[in-house]
């Protein structure tokens, strides 16, 4: 049992505990988290200087949600499932700072809109640019090897006995490999295709980086000579209104009968109804994609009846240390934006 407090001494005591819980209220900024289930470590950080409150759900916060819990918050900690718009930035107040997201990809905050509000942007490049190659290996290998629809067979009988020709695909050795984009993940993308032996890496980006091509011999082309000329196209670039959809029927109409296309990018840079015209009338080879619209993809979407498609639930970066980091490093911008210092990571553009 709790020792009960005289009248008098519970009185002495009040102010104390009103100011304490005064001042705990009113001198630590606010931090809504828009998912409970990311990396405790960076939560931790938080709280030990910020009053921090997260929904409650491992699942997307609803939008109703957000638009009332971001009331009075100085940072926003949110995920790339999070749309950060105007409306959100009004429905927060002018005491806003920080929007710190959880992720490389930020086309899901008006970075526009947070400048002239003079609100500071993180996000988290670099930590997870080796596990998105690896991941992209990891995708292009089961494609191009076709390893999910052989493995069925080995469950549903299809696997009568060794056979000479059966569940062949295409190697990597002597192939031309294209990729749209070549910035962090592009790159070690890149070098790690690059001990496969391809016959050619050729690249694709507004500017050509010829230093960083050397290491693979790599070759800046445009986007036509890219569609025309590759065995395999890995699409790793930024969703920008750019290239949104760059890769449409009539791209898709350039490409070679065996060319195989890679999508960790966005699943925003495709037409996903020219994709699928493509895989399915065999205009192309394969396909697979870590990145898909919308996402989750439904589970009628006529890509999930292809054979010659891999999809992944948009796992690139998720990689047990990788998240950790990611998590921290998302605090950790959000810490640094509220103190005015220097982030980690911020976006500048
Ligand atoms: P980054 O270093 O900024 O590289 C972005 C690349 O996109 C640069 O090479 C850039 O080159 C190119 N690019 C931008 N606009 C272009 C255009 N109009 N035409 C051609 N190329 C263009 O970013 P990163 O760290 O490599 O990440 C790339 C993207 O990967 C992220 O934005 C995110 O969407 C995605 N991603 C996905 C996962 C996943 O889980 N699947 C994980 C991490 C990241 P120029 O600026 O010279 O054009
Ligand atoms: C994942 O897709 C990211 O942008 O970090």
């Amino acid at each position: 049992m709790r020792p009960r407090l005289l009248l008098t001494q519970s009185i002495k005591l009040l102010p104390v505990l009103r100011l304490r819980g005064t001042r705990t209220m009113s001198s630590k900024p606010r931090v809504y988290v828009t998912r409970p289930d990311v990396d405790a470590s960076g939560l931790e950080l938080l709280r030990k200087s910020c009053n921090v409150s997260t929904w409650e759900e491992a699942l997307p916060v609803p939008r109703e949600v957000l638009l009332r819990e971001v009331a009075g918050c100085e940072a926003v900690y949110c995920a790339l499932t999070d749309k950060i718009d105007a409306e959100v930035l009004d429905a927060a107040g002018s005491q806003l700072k920080c929007v710190s997201t959880i992720s490389v990809g930020y086309e899901h905050i008006d970075v526009e809109e947070c400048r002239k509000r003079g609100i500071r942007v993180g996000f988290t490049p670099d930590v997870l640019t080796d596990a998105t190659a690896e991941l992209t290996l990891a995708l292009l290998l089961a494609t191009n090897r076709r390893l999910f629809e052989a493995s069925k067979q080995v469950y549903n009988g299809g696997w009568k006995s060794w056979a000479p020709m059966w569940m062949c695909g295409q190697g990597l050795k002597g192939s031309r490999v294209g990729l749209l984009g070549f910035g962090r993940i592009g790159q070690e993308i890149a070098a790690r295709i690059f001990p496969f032996k391809p016959a050619e890496i050729t690249y694709t980006t507004r500017t050509a980086r010829p230093q960083e091509a050397a290491a693979v011999n790599g070759r800046h082309v445009d986007f036509d000579e890219m569609l025309q000329n590759s065995d395999f196209i890995v699409a790793c670039c930024a969703l920008t209104p750019e290239t949104k959809e760059i890769f449409n029927a009539g791209a898709f109409k350039k490409m070679k009968p065996n060319c195989i296309f890679i999508n960790t990018a966005r699943g925003g840079v495709v037409v996903q109804k020219a994709l699928h015209e493509a895989l399915e009338s065999k205009r192309i080879l394969a396909a697979g994609l870590d990145v898909t619209t919308p996402e989750p993809l439904p589970l009628d979407d006529p890509l999930l009846k292809l054979d010659n498609v891999v999809i992944l639930p948009h796992i690139g970066s998720a990689d047990i240390e990788t998240r950790k980091e990611m998590s921290r490093i998302t605090a950790r911008n959000i810490l640094a934006a509220l103190t005015g210092g220097k982030m980690e990571a911020e976006v500048t553009v």
